[in-house]
Protein backbone atom coordinates (compact mmCIF):
# COMPACT_ATOMS: atom_id res chain seq x y z
CA UNK A 1 0.00 0.00 0.00
CA UNK A 2 1.03 3.53 -0.72
CA UNK A 3 2.30 5.37 1.91
CA UNK A 4 0.46 8.72 2.80
CA UNK A 5 2.35 11.42 4.10
CA UNK A 6 0.73 12.61 6.90
CA UNK A 7 1.41 15.68 9.03
CA UNK A 8 0.24 15.43 12.98
CA UNK A 9 -2.47 18.29 12.76
CA UNK A 10 -2.34 21.95 13.92
CA UNK A 11 -5.22 20.99 16.93
CA UNK A 12 -3.43 17.67 18.59
CA UNK A 13 0.13 20.26 18.81
CA UNK A 14 -1.68 22.45 20.38
CA UNK A 15 -3.64 20.16 22.98
CA UNK A 16 0.15 18.90 23.60
CA UNK A 17 1.46 22.30 24.41
CA UNK A 18 -1.50 22.57 26.45
CA UNK A 19 -0.41 19.36 28.71
CA UNK A 20 3.11 21.14 28.47
CA UNK A 21 1.78 23.44 30.94
CA UNK A 22 0.29 21.41 32.89
CA UNK A 23 3.23 19.68 33.58
CA UNK A 24 5.16 23.57 34.14
CA UNK A 25 2.25 24.36 36.45
CA UNK A 26 2.67 20.85 38.83
CA UNK A 27 6.30 21.53 38.65
CA UNK A 28 6.03 24.97 39.81
CA UNK A 29 4.84 24.18 43.06
CA UNK A 30 8.02 22.60 43.85
CA UNK A 31 11.37 24.63 45.78
CA UNK A 32 13.37 24.31 43.24
CA UNK A 33 13.00 23.41 39.04
CA UNK A 34 13.69 19.33 38.94
CA UNK A 35 15.69 18.21 36.61
CA UNK A 36 15.92 16.36 33.62
CA UNK A 37 18.59 14.73 31.38
CA UNK A 38 18.52 13.67 27.81
CA UNK A 39 21.36 10.90 27.16
CA UNK A 40 21.54 10.41 23.05
CA UNK A 41 22.76 7.31 21.02
CA UNK A 42 23.32 7.22 17.23
CA UNK A 43 22.65 9.87 13.88
CA UNK A 44 22.54 13.11 13.99
CA UNK A 45 18.74 13.04 13.46
CA UNK A 46 18.10 11.51 16.77
CA UNK A 47 20.68 14.36 17.87
CA UNK A 48 18.09 16.63 16.78
CA UNK A 49 15.62 14.33 18.33
CA UNK A 50 16.98 14.96 21.48
CA UNK A 51 16.90 18.68 20.88
CA UNK A 52 13.12 18.70 20.66
CA UNK A 53 12.88 16.78 23.93
CA UNK A 54 14.77 18.96 25.86
CA UNK A 55 12.72 21.50 24.37
CA UNK A 56 9.76 20.23 25.53
CA UNK A 57 10.99 19.16 29.08
CA UNK A 58 12.56 22.82 29.31
CA UNK A 59 8.68 24.14 28.43
CA UNK A 60 7.33 22.05 31.22
CA UNK A 61 9.80 23.84 33.86
CA UNK A 62 12.75 21.58 33.80
CA UNK A 63 16.31 22.33 33.99
CA UNK A 64 19.21 19.82 32.56
CA UNK A 65 21.31 18.32 34.82
CA UNK A 66 24.23 16.02 33.49
CA UNK A 67 23.86 14.05 36.66
CA UNK A 68 22.11 10.39 37.16
CA UNK A 69 21.87 10.70 40.37
CA UNK A 70 19.88 14.12 40.64
CA UNK A 71 17.62 13.96 37.55
CA UNK A 72 14.24 13.92 38.54
CA UNK A 73 13.63 12.34 34.77
CA UNK A 74 15.96 10.45 32.30
CA UNK A 75 15.56 10.25 29.11
CA UNK A 76 17.53 7.48 26.94
CA UNK A 77 16.98 8.04 23.61
CA UNK A 78 18.80 4.68 21.49
CA UNK A 79 20.54 3.70 18.09
CA UNK A 80 19.81 0.33 16.77
CA UNK A 81 21.82 0.44 13.88
CA UNK A 82 24.34 -1.81 15.13
CA UNK A 83 24.39 -4.39 18.37
CA UNK A 84 27.28 -2.68 20.07
CA UNK A 85 25.05 0.21 20.19
CA UNK A 86 22.23 -1.56 21.60
CA UNK A 87 24.12 -3.17 24.23
CA UNK A 88 25.83 0.45 25.64
CA UNK A 89 22.19 1.09 26.02
CA UNK A 90 21.30 -1.88 27.77
CA UNK A 91 24.09 -1.93 29.86
CA UNK A 92 23.92 1.72 31.06
CA UNK A 93 19.68 0.85 31.43
CA UNK A 94 20.60 -1.99 33.98
CA UNK A 95 22.96 0.30 35.63
CA UNK A 96 20.01 2.99 36.38
CA UNK A 97 18.59 0.69 38.94
CA UNK A 98 20.87 2.24 41.28
CA UNK A 99 19.86 5.95 40.90
CA UNK A 100 16.48 4.50 41.10
CA UNK A 101 17.18 3.26 43.90
CA UNK A 102 18.17 6.00 45.58
CA UNK A 103 15.84 8.20 44.07
CA UNK A 104 12.26 6.04 44.14
CA UNK A 105 10.93 9.47 42.41
CA UNK A 106 12.97 9.19 39.61
CA UNK A 107 10.90 8.63 36.11
CA UNK A 108 13.38 6.80 33.61
CA UNK A 109 12.24 6.81 29.76
CA UNK A 110 13.29 5.33 26.52
CA UNK A 111 12.39 5.56 23.03
CA UNK A 112 14.60 6.38 19.87
CA UNK A 113 14.68 3.56 17.25
CA UNK A 114 15.77 0.29 19.12
CA UNK A 115 12.18 0.88 21.01
CA UNK A 116 10.78 0.02 17.51
CA UNK A 117 12.41 -3.24 17.15
CA UNK A 118 9.93 -6.33 17.63
CA UNK A 119 9.86 -7.82 20.91
CA UNK A 120 12.12 -4.72 22.29
CA UNK A 121 9.06 -3.11 24.27
CA UNK A 122 8.57 -6.22 25.63
CA UNK A 123 11.77 -7.27 27.13
CA UNK A 124 12.63 -3.52 28.79
CA UNK A 125 8.71 -4.29 30.56
CA UNK A 126 9.59 -7.78 32.12
CA UNK A 127 13.62 -7.18 32.29
CA UNK A 128 13.55 -3.79 32.93
CA UNK A 129 10.74 -2.92 35.99
CA UNK A 130 12.43 0.11 36.82
CA UNK A 131 12.15 2.15 33.19
CA UNK A 132 8.75 3.83 33.50
CA UNK A 133 8.30 5.06 29.68
CA UNK A 134 8.83 3.30 26.27
CA UNK A 135 8.23 5.13 23.42
CA UNK A 136 9.13 5.25 19.70
CA UNK A 137 10.19 7.43 17.38
CA UNK A 138 6.80 8.11 15.59
CA UNK A 139 5.30 9.76 18.83
CA UNK A 140 8.09 11.44 20.01
CA UNK A 141 5.76 14.17 20.18
CA UNK A 142 3.31 13.00 22.32
CA UNK A 143 6.21 13.13 25.42
CA UNK A 144 4.12 15.44 27.32
CA UNK A 145 0.61 13.46 27.72
CA UNK A 146 2.99 10.20 28.63
CA UNK A 147 4.74 12.51 31.07
CA UNK A 148 2.07 13.83 32.45
CA UNK A 149 0.07 10.61 32.68
CA UNK A 150 3.17 8.93 35.23
CA UNK A 151 3.35 12.35 37.22
CA UNK A 152 -0.33 11.94 38.04
CA UNK A 153 -0.34 8.14 39.05
CA UNK A 154 -0.85 6.67 35.51
CA UNK A 155 1.09 2.99 34.72
CA UNK A 156 3.84 2.52 32.78
CA UNK A 157 3.65 3.65 29.11
CA UNK A 158 4.81 1.66 26.16
CA UNK A 159 3.81 3.53 22.67
CA UNK A 160 6.07 1.90 20.46
CA UNK A 161 3.20 0.64 17.47
CA UNK A 162 3.95 0.56 14.03
CA UNK A 163 3.43 3.22 11.87
CA UNK A 164 5.09 4.84 8.57
CA UNK A 165 5.74 7.74 10.72
CA UNK A 166 4.38 11.25 10.83
CA UNK A 167 5.70 14.90 10.63
CA UNK A 168 5.26 16.97 13.66
CA UNK A 169 5.99 20.82 12.84
CA UNK A 170 6.67 23.37 15.75
CA UNK A 171 8.32 21.20 18.77
CA UNK A 172 10.02 23.70 20.56
CA UNK A 173 13.75 22.65 20.25
CA UNK A 174 16.83 23.22 22.88
CA UNK A 175 19.52 23.42 20.60
CA UNK A 176 23.17 22.11 21.54
CA UNK A 177 25.44 24.57 19.91
CA UNK A 178 24.91 28.23 19.37
CA UNK A 179 26.43 28.15 16.22
CA UNK A 180 25.94 25.17 14.50
CA UNK A 181 22.24 23.79 14.06
CA UNK A 182 20.80 20.18 12.32
CA UNK A 183 17.51 21.48 10.46
CA UNK A 184 16.21 18.11 9.50
CA UNK A 185 14.18 18.44 6.04
CA UNK A 186 13.38 14.36 5.66
CA UNK A 187 12.21 11.50 7.67
CA UNK A 188 12.53 8.02 6.94
CA UNK A 189 14.23 5.27 4.17
CA UNK A 190 12.73 3.45 1.52
CA UNK A 191 15.90 2.21 0.63
CA UNK A 192 15.90 -1.10 2.45
CA UNK A 193 19.63 -1.93 1.76
CA UNK A 194 19.79 -5.39 2.67
CA UNK A 195 21.55 -4.88 6.18
CA UNK A 196 20.21 -1.45 7.50
CA UNK A 197 17.41 -2.09 9.95
CA UNK A 198 16.25 1.98 9.56
CA UNK A 199 13.58 1.94 7.42
CA UNK A 200 11.76 -0.61 9.71
CA UNK A 201 12.16 1.35 12.92
CA UNK A 202 11.94 5.03 11.35
CA UNK A 203 8.87 3.78 8.64
CA UNK A 204 8.64 5.54 5.37
CA UNK A 205 10.39 8.55 3.42
CA UNK A 206 8.53 11.77 4.16
CA UNK A 207 9.76 15.40 3.56
CA UNK A 208 8.91 18.56 5.57
CA UNK A 209 7.36 21.05 3.36
CA UNK A 210 10.18 23.73 1.60
CA UNK A 211 7.96 26.71 3.39
CA UNK A 212 8.40 24.90 7.07
CA UNK A 213 12.30 23.96 6.32
CA UNK A 214 12.62 27.90 4.94
CA UNK A 215 11.00 29.45 7.69
CA UNK A 216 13.15 27.54 9.95
CA UNK A 217 16.29 28.07 8.14
CA UNK A 218 15.43 31.56 8.12
CA UNK A 219 14.97 32.01 11.98
CA UNK A 220 18.17 30.19 12.42
CA UNK A 221 20.19 32.48 10.43
CA UNK A 222 18.25 35.29 12.53
CA UNK A 223 19.32 34.05 15.87
CA UNK A 224 22.95 33.83 14.77
CA UNK A 225 23.75 30.13 13.79
CA UNK A 226 26.43 30.04 11.25
CA UNK A 227 26.62 26.10 10.38
CA UNK A 228 23.01 24.72 9.10
CA UNK A 229 23.22 21.29 8.43
CA UNK A 230 20.19 19.68 6.66
CA UNK A 231 19.31 15.72 7.64
CA UNK A 232 17.89 13.30 6.40
CA UNK A 233 18.64 9.65 5.39
CA UNK A 234 18.75 10.17 2.12
CA UNK A 235 18.28 13.84 1.36
CA UNK A 236 18.27 13.42 -2.62
CA UNK A 237 14.73 11.97 -2.16
CA UNK A 238 13.82 15.39 -0.77
CA UNK A 239 10.55 16.14 -2.46
CA UNK A 240 9.41 12.79 -3.90
CA UNK A 241 6.24 12.79 -1.88
CA UNK A 242 5.37 16.66 -2.76
CA UNK A 243 3.07 17.54 -5.03
CA UNK A 244 5.01 20.98 -5.50
CA UNK A 245 7.70 19.30 -7.93
CA UNK A 246 10.91 20.87 -5.91
CA UNK A 247 14.07 18.52 -5.19
CA UNK A 248 16.69 18.39 -2.76
CA UNK A 249 19.13 20.87 -5.16
CA UNK A 250 16.06 23.25 -5.60
CA UNK A 251 16.10 23.48 -2.02
CA UNK A 252 19.66 24.25 -1.64
CA UNK A 253 19.29 26.94 -3.61
CA UNK A 254 16.44 28.65 -1.88
CA UNK A 255 17.96 28.37 1.37
CA UNK A 256 21.30 29.95 -0.22
CA UNK A 257 19.55 32.88 -1.03
CA UNK A 258 18.64 33.66 2.16
CA UNK A 259 20.63 36.54 2.53
CA UNK A 260 23.57 36.24 5.83
CA UNK A 261 27.03 34.57 5.98
CA UNK A 262 26.25 30.80 6.56
CA UNK A 263 27.17 27.75 5.38
CA UNK A 264 24.55 25.10 4.46
CA UNK A 265 25.68 21.15 4.86
CA UNK A 266 23.94 18.05 4.31
CA UNK A 267 23.64 14.77 4.95
CA UNK A 268 23.26 11.51 3.71
CA UNK A 269 23.39 11.36 0.49
CA UNK A 270 22.67 7.99 -1.35
CA UNK A 271 25.03 7.71 -4.69
CA UNK A 272 22.01 6.01 -6.47
CA UNK A 273 20.69 9.84 -6.69
CA UNK A 274 23.45 11.90 -6.59
CA UNK A 275 23.92 13.84 -9.87
CA UNK A 276 24.94 15.99 -12.20
CA UNK A 277 22.26 18.71 -10.56
CA UNK A 278 23.10 18.52 -7.10
CA UNK A 279 26.87 19.03 -7.55
CA UNK A 280 26.51 21.88 -9.90
CA UNK A 281 24.08 23.49 -7.50
CA UNK A 282 26.50 22.89 -5.04
CA UNK A 283 29.04 24.56 -7.03
CA UNK A 284 27.20 27.80 -8.06
CA UNK A 285 25.65 27.89 -4.44
CA UNK A 286 28.75 30.15 -2.49
CA UNK A 287 27.34 29.40 1.27
CA UNK A 288 26.88 25.83 -0.03
CA UNK A 289 30.41 23.67 2.26
CA UNK A 290 32.54 22.07 -0.35
CA UNK A 291 32.02 18.74 1.74
CA UNK A 292 29.68 15.77 0.22
CA UNK A 293 29.72 12.62 2.73
CA UNK A 294 28.70 9.66 -0.01
CA UNK A 295 28.53 6.70 1.36
CA UNK A 296 29.88 3.81 -0.76
CA UNK A 297 29.57 0.42 1.33
CA UNK A 298 31.53 -1.88 -0.85
CA UNK A 299 33.53 -1.84 -3.70
CA UNK A 300 32.59 -4.94 -5.07
CA UNK A 301 29.76 -4.86 -7.60
CA UNK A 302 28.60 -8.73 -5.97
CA UNK A 303 28.33 -7.24 -2.07
CA UNK A 304 27.15 -4.15 -3.61
CA UNK A 305 23.97 -6.10 -5.59
CA UNK A 306 23.65 -8.13 -2.54
CA UNK A 307 23.64 -4.66 -0.30
CA UNK A 308 20.81 -3.65 -2.71
CA UNK A 309 22.14 -0.47 -3.06
CA UNK A 310 21.15 0.27 -6.17
CA UNK A 311 24.92 1.48 -7.87
CA UNK A 312 27.92 -0.06 -9.25
CA UNK A 313 31.35 0.41 -8.82
CA UNK A 314 31.99 2.13 -12.15
CA UNK A 315 28.43 4.00 -11.25
CA UNK A 316 30.02 5.27 -8.07
CA UNK A 317 33.64 6.19 -9.52
CA UNK A 318 32.11 7.79 -12.69
CA UNK A 319 30.23 10.05 -9.38
CA UNK A 320 33.24 11.06 -7.57
CA UNK A 321 35.02 12.59 -10.57
CA UNK A 322 31.72 14.33 -11.87
CA UNK A 323 31.72 15.85 -8.08
CA UNK A 324 35.34 16.56 -8.73
CA UNK A 325 34.86 18.07 -12.00
CA UNK A 326 32.29 20.60 -10.55
CA UNK A 327 34.21 21.41 -7.21
CA UNK A 328 37.94 19.97 -7.69
CA UNK A 329 38.41 21.19 -4.11
CA UNK A 330 35.65 18.85 -2.78
CA UNK A 331 35.90 17.24 0.52
CA UNK A 332 34.59 13.16 0.28
CA UNK A 333 33.91 11.36 3.29
CA UNK A 334 32.47 8.27 3.21
CA UNK A 335 30.94 4.98 4.95
CA UNK A 336 31.93 1.57 4.57
CA UNK A 337 31.17 -2.46 5.69
CA UNK A 338 33.48 -4.77 5.82
CA UNK A 339 32.58 -7.89 6.42
CA UNK A 340 28.86 -8.35 5.11
CA UNK A 341 28.23 -11.96 4.77
CA UNK A 342 29.74 -13.94 2.04
CA UNK A 343 32.06 -10.79 1.34
CA UNK A 344 35.34 -13.03 0.42
CA UNK A 345 38.90 -12.03 0.47
CA UNK A 346 38.95 -10.65 -3.07
CA UNK A 347 35.77 -8.59 -2.65
CA UNK A 348 37.28 -7.27 0.47
CA UNK A 349 40.19 -6.01 -1.87
CA UNK A 350 37.54 -4.50 -4.20
CA UNK A 351 36.58 -2.08 -1.25
CA UNK A 352 40.28 -1.74 -0.55
CA UNK A 353 41.23 -0.35 -4.14
CA UNK A 354 38.44 1.91 -4.37
CA UNK A 355 39.31 3.34 -1.28
CA UNK A 356 42.73 3.50 -3.00
CA UNK A 357 41.77 5.28 -5.61
CA UNK A 358 39.26 7.53 -4.75
CA UNK A 359 41.52 8.42 -1.80
CA UNK A 360 38.41 9.76 0.51
CA UNK A 361 39.51 12.87 2.74
CA UNK A 362 38.05 10.35 6.06
CA UNK A 363 36.29 7.39 5.91
CA UNK A 364 33.60 5.80 9.03
CA UNK A 365 34.28 2.15 8.81
CA UNK A 366 31.96 -0.47 10.43
CA UNK A 367 31.74 -4.09 10.68
CA UNK A 368 28.73 -5.72 9.76
CA UNK A 369 26.37 -6.58 12.43
CA UNK A 370 23.70 -8.47 11.52
CA UNK A 371 20.39 -6.75 12.78
CA UNK A 372 17.46 -8.95 13.20
CA UNK A 373 14.41 -8.67 10.35
CA UNK A 374 17.07 -7.49 8.28
CA UNK A 375 17.50 -9.93 4.65
CA UNK A 376 21.26 -9.73 5.47
CA UNK A 377 20.81 -11.24 8.99
CA UNK A 378 19.71 -14.39 6.91
CA UNK A 379 22.15 -15.08 4.71
CA UNK A 380 25.15 -17.38 4.97
CA UNK A 381 28.04 -16.10 6.56
CA UNK A 382 31.18 -18.23 6.63
CA UNK A 383 33.98 -15.58 8.03
CA UNK A 384 35.19 -15.69 11.36
CA UNK A 385 34.99 -12.07 13.69
CA UNK A 386 38.89 -12.30 13.58
CA UNK A 387 39.27 -12.72 9.75
CA UNK A 388 36.61 -9.67 9.41
CA UNK A 389 38.84 -7.63 12.52
CA UNK A 390 41.64 -8.27 10.08
CA UNK A 391 39.96 -6.59 7.00
CA UNK A 392 38.86 -3.68 8.97
CA UNK A 393 42.10 -3.27 10.71
CA UNK A 394 43.69 -3.22 7.30
CA UNK A 395 41.43 -0.74 6.08
CA UNK A 396 41.80 1.55 8.35
CA UNK A 397 45.29 1.68 8.03
CA UNK A 398 45.02 2.47 4.76
CA UNK A 399 42.67 4.92 5.03
CA UNK A 400 44.57 6.72 7.63
CA UNK A 401 48.05 7.06 5.31
CA UNK A 402 45.62 8.40 2.78
CA UNK A 403 44.06 11.00 5.48
CA UNK A 404 47.25 12.03 6.79
CA UNK A 405 48.73 13.06 3.51
CA UNK A 406 45.73 14.78 2.62
CA UNK A 407 45.96 16.94 5.71
CA UNK A 408 49.43 17.14 5.20
CA UNK A 409 48.60 18.84 1.67
CA UNK A 410 46.70 21.72 3.59
CA UNK A 411 50.01 23.09 5.51
CA UNK A 412 50.86 26.48 3.77
CA UNK A 413 47.50 27.32 3.15
CA UNK A 414 44.80 29.92 4.33
CA UNK A 415 41.61 28.82 5.01
CA UNK A 416 38.24 30.03 6.70
CA UNK A 417 37.74 28.41 9.33
CA UNK A 418 34.19 28.51 11.54
CA UNK A 419 35.25 28.99 15.31
CA UNK A 420 32.69 26.98 16.78
CA UNK A 421 34.41 25.43 20.10
CA UNK A 422 37.14 24.98 23.21
CA UNK A 423 39.91 22.57 23.18
CA UNK A 424 41.81 23.17 26.88
CA UNK A 425 43.00 26.99 25.96
CA UNK A 426 42.82 26.35 22.18
CA UNK A 427 39.87 27.29 19.51
CA UNK A 428 38.36 24.67 17.18
CA UNK A 429 36.61 25.12 14.27
CA UNK A 430 35.38 23.54 10.98
CA UNK A 431 36.55 24.27 7.10
CA UNK A 432 34.32 24.24 4.56
CA UNK A 433 34.89 20.86 4.25
CA UNK A 434 34.40 20.15 7.46
CA UNK A 435 38.13 19.66 9.03
CA UNK A 436 38.73 20.11 12.13
CA UNK A 437 40.96 23.18 13.09
CA UNK A 438 43.06 23.91 16.16
CA UNK A 439 44.45 27.33 16.52
CA UNK A 440 45.07 30.02 18.97
CA UNK A 441 42.40 32.80 19.36
CA UNK A 442 40.18 34.66 22.10
CA UNK A 443 36.95 33.18 23.07
CA UNK A 444 35.08 36.22 21.15
CA UNK A 445 35.82 34.60 17.94
CA UNK A 446 33.46 31.91 18.49
CA UNK A 447 30.19 31.84 16.22
CA UNK A 448 32.68 33.57 13.82
CA UNK A 449 34.33 32.50 9.96
CA UNK A 450 38.40 33.23 10.99
CA UNK A 451 41.10 33.16 7.93
CA UNK A 452 43.64 30.59 9.86
CA UNK A 453 46.83 29.44 7.69
CA UNK A 454 47.43 25.83 8.10
CA UNK A 455 50.75 25.34 10.08
CA UNK A 456 50.27 21.02 11.55
CA UNK A 457 48.93 18.29 10.69
CA UNK A 458 48.13 14.64 11.62
CA UNK A 459 45.00 11.54 10.81
CA UNK A 460 42.37 13.78 12.08
CA UNK A 461 42.65 17.33 12.37
CA UNK A 462 44.82 20.27 11.55
CA UNK A 463 46.69 22.86 13.46
CA UNK A 464 47.39 26.58 12.15
CA UNK A 465 47.46 30.33 13.60
CA UNK A 466 45.28 33.09 12.92
CA UNK A 467 45.72 35.52 10.16
N1 LIG B 1 21.27 6.71 5.29
C1 LIG B 1 22.65 6.75 5.30
C2 LIG B 1 23.17 6.10 4.03
O1 LIG B 1 22.51 5.35 3.40
O2 LIG B 1 24.30 6.36 3.74
C3 LIG B 1 23.33 6.11 6.47
C4 LIG B 1 22.57 5.59 7.58
S1 LIG B 1 23.33 4.54 8.72
C5 LIG B 1 22.70 5.29 10.12
C6 LIG B 1 25.02 4.97 8.82
C7 LIG B 1 25.94 3.88 8.38
O3 LIG B 1 25.86 2.77 9.24
C8 LIG B 1 25.65 3.29 7.02
O4 LIG B 1 26.10 4.08 5.98
C9 LIG B 1 26.36 1.97 7.08
O5 LIG B 1 27.69 2.08 6.66
C10 LIG B 1 26.33 1.65 8.57
N2 LIG B 1 25.43 0.52 8.86
C11 LIG B 1 24.09 0.46 8.70
N3 LIG B 1 23.64 -0.77 9.05
C12 LIG B 1 24.71 -1.49 9.44
C13 LIG B 1 24.89 -2.83 9.90
N4 LIG B 1 23.88 -3.67 10.01
N5 LIG B 1 26.15 -3.23 10.22
C14 LIG B 1 27.20 -2.40 10.11
N6 LIG B 1 27.09 -1.13 9.66
C15 LIG B 1 25.86 -0.68 9.33
FE1 LIG C 1 19.90 2.39 5.83
FE2 LIG C 1 20.26 2.29 3.23
FE3 LIG C 1 18.33 3.80 4.24
FE4 LIG C 1 20.85 4.50 4.57
S1 LIG C 1 19.77 4.37 2.62
S2 LIG C 1 19.25 4.48 6.13
S3 LIG C 1 21.89 2.56 4.78
S4 LIG C 1 18.44 1.58 4.30
FE1 LIG D 1 20.59 4.78 14.80
FE2 LIG D 1 18.12 5.39 14.30
FE3 LIG D 1 20.03 6.96 13.48
S1 LIG D 1 19.00 3.37 14.17
S2 LIG D 1 21.77 5.62 13.21
S3 LIG D 1 19.56 6.54 15.56
S4 LIG D 1 18.10 6.57 12.47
Amino acid sequence: MKYVRQEITPEELSRQAELMERVAELNSSLDAPPLALVDTYGCQQNEADSEKLRGMLKKMGYAMTKSEAEADVIVINTCAVREHAEQRVLGNVGALTHTKRAKPSQIICLCGCMMQEPGMAERIKSSYPHVRMVFGPHVLWRFPEYLLRLLTGGKRVFATEESDGVIAEGLPSERDSSVKAWLPIMYGCNNFCSYCIVPYVRGRERSRAPEDVLREARELIRAGYKDITLLGQNVNSYGKDLENGIDFSDLIEQINDIPGDFLIRFMTSHPKDAGEKLFSTMARCEKCARHIHLPFQSGSNRVLEAMNRRYTRESYLGLVDLARKYMPDVVLTSDVIVGFPGETEEEFEDTLSLVREVRFDALFTFIFSPRVGTPASKMPDPYTREEKQRRFDRLVEAQNAISEEKHRSYIGKTLRVLADGEDGDMLTGRTSGGRLVRFAGSRELLGRFCDVEITSSNTWALGGALR
